[in-house]
């Protein structure tokens, strides 16, 4: 799938940490190269042509966004630093206003760090209770498990829509029906998921949705928060400052702007905008229903090759995205990790952030595989090759 347009392609590397970050297309690096060779100003300041130009290429992802994810308003749409940022603006900015001592907060042992820590924190700060929804045998949510732990004072749940170790796709649909019925918010942590499949934010009808621009071919330092736009208007700003206020006075005489510029105090991370602006043209060319299908073929190639290898156990089989974790039996998992970079292959080893995992899948520690567009089965091929002699494996990393 047009591999020639990733400059890093041609250092001969095989990329398989796509979950990590991914590489971005020469339209992407270009737009930004415009942006600084053409048309450098600050946004929202400048009365000049090419200030005018800022804002207008700035305001435009923001529509681009409303129509990626199919939000209702561009007020629903605010720029962040990445999901761990609006996560952490939807905790400290809404949540901490709103809960109270006594409060229930559902999420998984699933959860990447930004969607675990922000709430322990409110459990503190709030004395709320967080609350595990348990996992099936595939660590997969399911409805009828969340049931078991949904109570009268349950507030919030908030679950990642594809996770970043065992890639399942949760029923996020299904989840916010019964939540909204049992006036629940949800909020999604959209990491691995926005820039893999279609994300629809009415269909599915989510609360506040968080996602990065660096997983989906944009540049890093810029993220998106979306809420619905009553919500948003009742998050209080964590930052104050330049660009997000009307005018102020004395300590009392603070008057604000609107949504979404309320919530985007000093200057914006511009150049970031930009390219995110080109990474989500890119996607939409590609369009998410062939990225998905062609990350689900190298999915099921490359787990029909592993399974042939007796000494590999991978704990995600049944999952349905790109993302495969797996270990080699009684080889610590940085070691393959770093044997495989030997080869020039890119893959994480660690707990990826999501400590709690441990406590499901009794590992700390896995190998994780994670595609994007640019891969193809022959690296497969190459790195199942790499992965078949336990010996070399174990003689090479010595
Ligand atoms: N959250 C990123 C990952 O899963 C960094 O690798």
């Amino acid at each position: 799938m047009n591999r020639e347009d990733f400059p890093m392609l041609d250092n001969n590397i095989i990329y398989f940490d796509n979950g990590a970050t991914t590489w971005k297309p020469k339209e992407v690096l270009d737009a930004i190269t415009s942006y600084y060779t053409k048309f450098t100003a600050n946004a929202h300041r400048g009365d000049y042509n090419i200030s005018l130009l800022v804002d207008e290429a700035y305001e435009n992802t923001r529509d681009l966004i409303k129509e990626f994810i199919n939000a209702k308003s561009r007020k629903e749409i605010v720029f962040t630093s990445g999901t761990t940022d609006s996560l952490n603006t939807i905790a400290n900015g809404y949540f901490k206003n709103k809960l109270v001592a006594g409060d229930e907060i559902v999420i998984t042992y699933a959860e990447h760090a930004s969607n675990v820590l922000p709430w322990f924190k409110l459990a503190k700060t709030n004395n709320v209770k967080i609350v595990f929804c348990p996992l099936d045998e595939n660590y997969s949510v399911t409805l009828e498990n969340l049931k078991k732990v949904i109570t009268p004072r349950t507030r919030l749940i908030s679950l990642a829509h594809i996770t970043n170790v065992i890639g399942d796709i949760r029923p996020i649909k299904e989840i916010t029906e019964f939540a909204h019925q049992n006036n629940i918010l949800v909020c999604v942590d959209g990491a691995q998921s926005v820039p893999h499949i279609k994300t629809d934010v009415q269909d599915l009808d989510v609360d506040f949705l968080a996602f990065s621009g660096h997983k989906m071919m944009g540049p890093t330092g810029i993220g998106v928060l979306y809420a619905k736009e009553n919500l948003m208007e009742e998050i209080d700003p964590v930052n104050l400052g330049g660009g997000m206020n009307e005018t102020f006075d004395t300590v009392d005489e603070v008057y604000l702007k609107p949504i979404p510029t309320r919530l985007e105090a000093g200057t914006p991370n511009i150049e970031g905008v930009v390219g995110l602006g080109a990474a989500i043209r890119y996607l939409q060319k590609i369009g998410l229903d062939k990225i998905h299908e062609h990350e689900l073929e190298l999915r099921s190639y490359m787990i029909s090759k592993l399974s042939e290898i007796d000494f590999i156990t991978i704990y995600n089989k049944n999952s349905n995205s790109g993302i495969i974790s797996f270990n080699v039996s009684d080889v610590f998992p940085q070691d393959v990790s770093v044997y495989l970079n030997k080869y020039h292959v890119c893959v994480r080893a660690g707990n990826h952030c999501a400590k709690l995992l441990k406590n499901e899948i009794n590992e700390k520690n896995t190998i994780r595989i994670s595609f994007y567009v640019y891969n193809t089965k022959e690296e497969i091929d190459r790195v199942v090759d790499l992965l078949k002699d336990k010996n070399r494996i174990i003689n090479e990393m010595i």
